[in-house]
């Protein structure tokens, strides 16, 4: 199978924060951020292994800003790293300054999914390539992301995660 960039995949959904998305503080609801931030990697999947695909887990997010009503909200989505049937999708949130255009990061989510065929059984997808300095560390850091969340799953256990443990000798 043809290895394909990250690149490749990146995608890129901007829309604003309405009242209806809003929580009490006037904040864009975390569900919702959630829900965008599944499409976006819904597609960014898609783009990569061009098969259906499928959100396995969401291995992490970090709601470090909140995000006002009336904002201009950009979510971007990349393939990080695949393994045999699943991949990482990184997410970076961003913010834009009415005046200024300036973008400022609001959060950023980690997702795990899987391609499928036609019956939903995993079907293998083509390796990536990373090229920037970014998309190198996050390649790197991606095997044992993986393990925490089998893990964490209950799908494998802590003695076979070879790399996580390595974090701690
Ligand atoms: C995701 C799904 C296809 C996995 O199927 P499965 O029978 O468990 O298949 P496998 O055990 O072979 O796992 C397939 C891949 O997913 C990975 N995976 C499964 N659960 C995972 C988790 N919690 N975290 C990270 N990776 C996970 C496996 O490691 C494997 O990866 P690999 O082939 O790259 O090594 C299946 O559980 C499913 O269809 N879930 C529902 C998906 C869905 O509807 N999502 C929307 C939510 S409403």
């Amino acid at each position: 199978m043809n290895p394909r960039t990250a690149s490749e995949s990146l995608t890129i959904l901007t829309d604003l924060v309405l009242p209806s998305e809003t929580n009490p503080l006037n904040n864009l609801f975390g569900g919702e951020l959630l829900a965008r931030m599944d499409r976006a990697a819904s597609i960014a999947a898609r783009r990569h292994s061009r098969r259906i695909t499928v959100t396995a887990s969401v291995n992490h997010v970090a709601f470090n800003r909140s995000i006002p009503l009336g904002s201009v909200v950009t979510v971007e989505a990349k393939v990080s790293r695949t393994f045999k049937t699943s991949m990482e999708i990184y997410l970076d949130v961003w913010i834009e300054d009415r005046e200024s255009g300036n973008k400022t990061k609001a959060n950023e989510a980690i997702y795990t999914f899987v391609a499928v065929d036609e019956s939903g059984r995993p079907v293998e997808v083509a390796p990536v390539i990373p090229e920037t300095e970014l998309e190198k560390q996050r390649y790197d850091a991606a095997l044992r992301r993986k393990q925490l969340s089998l893990v964490l799953a209950g799908k494998m256990k802590p003695d076979e995660a070879t790399e996580l443990k390595a974090l701690f000798v």
